[in-house]
């Protein structure tokens, strides 16, 4: 009796015992399972689905290969400050910290920027690749030299004001889809297509319209985004200006018989024009 007495309590954790390495072995086999089948279990709450929701367009990751086409048409160096738009599960801000920006990317979703974050501790990236919790439309675009995106053509076109009004000779680069008639001054095609296989690059140009006098000629310039265009009076002779392009502050226009040059700061511009194998420089103010 007086046995049964100290053995009876020892019954129950024998049991329990059991029971613990039973469990134990069980959640090994399904961890090694899962494993041994590329799968992460808790990988619905850990990692984003592919077509989900989003706010205003759902997550579609961009193949890394475009991602990185993209940061090479805009050239993103160590000098620059890069926003992507929608920025998913950061891989666009993340292949641009590992260029040595500084990025940040805005995303609606908290769980794709918890991911992202996650990442970018991972991969000691933290201190560059930096994620904000926000609608995109409704952040700050002024710092960045470089903007990303994937978004709809919509979209893009929304934003058109607020990219176009930003410091001249920023790059704004889009996966896919264009900006209405604001033409791309360059476009790639990857080919193979890794599925998304268009980078589109603008750069914003500087805002010249208007007239413009140096000591003996008159430009009037009409612009339509890059594309420059109007004439050039001189010595009472009024010639059409022609190919006349921005590339953000960098001003390219021939006439007839002169090809011209000029940077534009502020109400200035200063350049260079070629007149009959003859180079003369020319600052023009508004
Ligand atoms: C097509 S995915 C692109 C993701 C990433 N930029 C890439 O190229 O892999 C668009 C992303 O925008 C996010 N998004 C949609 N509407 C948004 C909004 N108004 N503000 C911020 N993020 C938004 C979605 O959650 C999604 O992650």
């Amino acid at each position: 009796m007086e046995r049964n007495h100290v053995l009876a309590p020892l019954r129950v954790p024998i049991v329990d015992l059991f029971l613990v390495v039973v469990a134990v072995v069980s959640i090994s086999a399904l961890l090694l399972f899962a494993s041994s089948h590329g799968r992460t279990l808790f990988a619905s709450q850990d990692e984003p689905t592919f077509g989900q929701d989003g706010k205003d367009v759902e997550w579609v990751p961009s193949p890394s290969v475009l991602v990185e086409t993209m940061l090479t048409l805009a050239e993103v160096d160590a000098d620059d400050q890069v926003i992507d738009l929608g920025s998913g599960d950061g891989r666009t801000v993340l292949a641009a910290a590992e260029r040595g920006a500084t990025a940040v990317g805005v995303e609606y979703d908290s769980g794709l920027v918890q991911v992202s974050r996650r990442q970018a501790e991972e991969r000691g990236l933290s201190g560059r690749a930096t994620f904000v919790e926000a609608d995109l439309f409704d952040v700050d675009l002024t710092s960045a030299t470089v903007v990303t995106m994937f978004l709809l053509p919509d979209l893009n076109l929304k934003l058109r004001p607020s990219l176009l009004s930003l410091t001249p000779g920023t790059r704004i680069v889009s996966n896919t889809w264009d900006m209405g008639d604001w033409i791309a001054d360059e476009t790639v095609q990857l080919d193979p297509c890794p599925g998304f296989c268009t980078a589109l690059l603008w750069i914003v140009p500087a805002q010249i319209e208007g007239d413009w006098t140096d000591s003996e000629t008159a430009f009037t310039l009409r612009q339509e985004f890059q594309e420059i265009s109007g004439t050039v009076t001189r010595n009472g002779q009024e010639l059409a200006i022609l190919d006349g392009r921005l590339s953000g502050r960098l001003l390219e226009f021939r006439t007839e018989r002169s090809r011209y040059q000029g940077q534009v700061s502020g109400n200035t511009i200063r350049g260079t024009v070629i007149t009959d194998d003859q180079t003369y420089n020319w600052i023009a103010t508004q």
